[in-house]
């Protein structure tokens, strides 16, 4: 059952001109940061979302909880309509979606203890009566298994993947229904990494949650998601079972991120989703299949038609002609 069902959003931002261009009255610009998509959470699941960097990952996590309006498309959760929420159903949408962010320590407020940042979010969504605060702060540390002590600390005490604990539990402090992870380890050491994806399984275990983890580590998504949005510039290519897709991508994209995975390329993020070839810019994506510049089985009809996310006689969608 979905608890949150995306049809057809799309975000498109202005880009910035030079001068020469407004003097000589080139047309403006848009970039196409996320296209015609559409997609399913489902309860108690762990969705993955993945792709190369500015394909469109955060814009859409930012759509799907009002921190940018869509252009177009409409967003249902729990079977009211987003899109139109106001006052008091607003408030309570923004309590039961929560998001957490790459970096914790530019969202955690530097001047007050971590006891005081989690006390706020129980306060301003009277979450618990106020005299029970400090026992319901207690057993959110407990949770992220941080020391009952760190109540009393400041941010800049914690180590990154401590930090990332802290942002979770004020994330959880409103018992939300959906946690939407944008990047939550990328910016941690790699041997902490492990740590906080293991939170986030546990977590999603005990408490039901249902988590859309967006990430561009392939290795994350095939051990921590139920099932996997693959995107690319902007829109969702393939969608479905994360085994599934892992041991079979349909989509020639996915083949070939996933064929890159073992590869460490220098200078590059660890286990960063990247395949051959430049990424084209989303100011003026390709016709027809975006991917065509760079699929090796490209074919000319390709270069027209914009593939649909269909089932295409398998048991996932794939947006490809070639599929099925
Ligand atoms: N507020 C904004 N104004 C203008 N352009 C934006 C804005 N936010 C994002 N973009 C552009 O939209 C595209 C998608 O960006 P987005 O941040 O959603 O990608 P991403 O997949 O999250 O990338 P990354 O992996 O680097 O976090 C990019 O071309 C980006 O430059
Ligand atoms: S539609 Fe064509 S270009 Fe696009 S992925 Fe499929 S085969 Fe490649
Ligand atoms: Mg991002």
């Amino acid at each position: 059952m979905s608890l949150l069902s995306v049809r057809g959003i799309s975000k498109r931002f202005p880009a910035r001109r030079g001068m020469v261009d407004m003097l000589r009255g080139r047309p403006k610009l848009a970039v196409h940061a996320v296209e015609q998509v559409s997609l399913e959470v489902f309860r108690g699941e762990t969705l993955g979302i993945v792709g190369e960097s500015g394909c469109g990952k955060s814009t859409l996590a930012r759509c799907l909880v009002r921190l940018h309006e869509p252009d177009a498309g409409a967003i249902d959760f729990d079977g009211a309509d987003v899109l139109g929420l106001a006052g008091p159903e607003r408030r309570a949408f923004n309590r039961r979606v929560q998001m957490v962010f790459q970096d914790p320590y530019s969202s955690l407020n530097p001047r007050m203890t971590v006891g005081a940042t989690l006390g706020e979010a129980l306060m301003v969504h009277n979450v618990v009566p106020k005299a029970e605060i400090p026992r319901r702060v207690r057993e959110l540390l407990d949770l992220v298994h941080l020391m009952e002590n760190a109540a009393e600390r400041y941010p800049h005490e914690f180590s990154g993947g401590q930090r990332q604990r802290i942002g979770i539990a004020r994330a959880l402090a409103v018992e939300p229904s959906l946690i939407i992870a944008d990047e939550p380890v990328s910016a941690l050491d790699v041997s902490v990494q492990a740590a906080i994806v293991n939170l986030f399984m546990e977590l999603q275990d005990r408490l039901g949650l249902t988590l859309v983890f967006i990430t561009h580590d392939l290795r994350l998504v095939k051990h921590m998601t139920h099932r996997v949005a693959v995107m690319y510039l902007g829109r969702i290519v393939e969608v479905g079972p994360t085994a599934e897709i892992f041991a079979a991508p349909r989509h020639p994209y996915t083949q070939a991120l996933i064929r890159a995975v073992p590869q460490v390329k220098p200078g590059r993020r660890s286990g960063e989703a990247a395949v051959m070839g430049e990424l084209p810019s989303p100011l003026n994506p390709p016709p027809g299949c975006a991917f065509h510049p760079r699929c090796p089985v490209a074919t000319a009809a390709c270069r027209e038609t914009v593939p649909g996310l269909e089932a295409r006689g398998g048991a996932w969608d794939v947006a490809c002609l070639l599929a099925g």
